[in-house]
């Protein structure tokens, strides 16, 4: 079998070109859209992500608030701006990107955000919706995941599901996420015996642990789709947790990297941010 392939890059432009439409509706109202991004420090990649997200925004027609702090940052004063962001009333979604320098608790700067401001899911209150099956603002990647996986109109309900990675950005949300989807999951992680012979039973693979090409072919079912949170920095590229080619001649569908997943966490960012400024309206509250 040779795998299709899921396009999250078109996918994730579909739902973008959707979005701004309702943002032209929502403007007339005298409603904008509004998201805060804070950036601590110069993580390369987290400039990279950031950046991606205000491009995001822009093209949406989103108001980006934009705020670049120094590494020397303290705690009190990311948790100053934190409080001013939750009173405005022009910012729907705050997003603090990770990770953060090593003076600031990142579970005390989460759960500074009022939990219907926080896009990103990171907030226990979201959190704790998620694990009870409640209406919540849900993670960006693995809500990209979920719509993928969606796309391919598999049904997901009794399929055998295995996510490698157990971060609470990916791994654990994701796996709830396909809970609540009625598969039969098993997160694996690096201190998982026999972690090959648990992805061999999936017919739903999702690997999310930051080792390049990490699940190669032999660890891969027939038909199975396999889905790739990976992006690994070499120098040869950007490469996924998946080796792509020999996976890809037993899968059913894969997602590439780049042009997988990576595109969808944005429309998903967006697409929290909206469902926000929707709820709320002009009044920010
Ligand atoms: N760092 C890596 N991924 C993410 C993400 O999805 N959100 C935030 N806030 N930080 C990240």
């Amino acid at each position: 079998m040779t795998a299709k392939i899921l396009d999250g890059k078109k996918m994730s432009a579909e739902i973008r070109e959707a979005i701004k439409e309702k943002v032209v509706l929502l403007k007339e109202k005298g409603i904008v859209p509004g998201l805060a991004v804070i950036l601590v420090g110069d993580n390369p990649a987290s400039k990279v992500y950031v950046g991606q997200k205000e491009k995001g925004c822009l093209e949406a027609g989103f108001a980006s608030f934009l705020h670049r702090l120094p590494e020397t940052t303290s705690q009190e004063e990311l948790l100053a701006l934190i409080d001013k962001l939750n009173a405005d009333k022009t910012v729907h979604g705050i997003l603090v990107q990770l990770p953060l320098p090593r003076q600031i608790d990142p579970d005390t700067v989460l759960a500074a955000i009022r939990p219907e401001k926080d896009v990103d899911g990171f907030h226990p209150v979201n959190i704790g919706r998620l694990v009870a099956g409640l209406p919540a603002s849900e993670p960006c990647t693995p809500k990209g995941i979920l719509r993928l996986l969606k796309s391919t109109g598999i049904p997901l309900a009794g399929k055998e599901a295995v996510v490698i990675g157990r971060s609470n950005i990916v791994g654990k949300p994701v796996a709830l996420m396909l809970l609540a989807e009625s598969a039969t999951v098993t997160i694996c992680h690096s201190k998982t015996a026999d972690l090959a012979e648990h992805a061999r039973r999936a017919d739903i693979l999702v690997a999310a642990i930051g080792k390049p090409r990490f699940v190669t072919a032999d660890m891969v079912k027939e038909g199975a789709v396999v889905i790739d949170v990976g992006i690994n920095r070499l120098e040869e590229g950007l490469v996924g947790d998946v080796d792509y080619e020999p996976v890809a001649e037993k899968a059913s569908w894969i997602t590439p990297v780049p042009g997988g997943v990576g595109p969808m966490t944005i429309a998903m960012l967006l697409e929290n941010t909206l469902e926000q400024a929707e709820k709320t309206g002009a009044s920010g509250r």
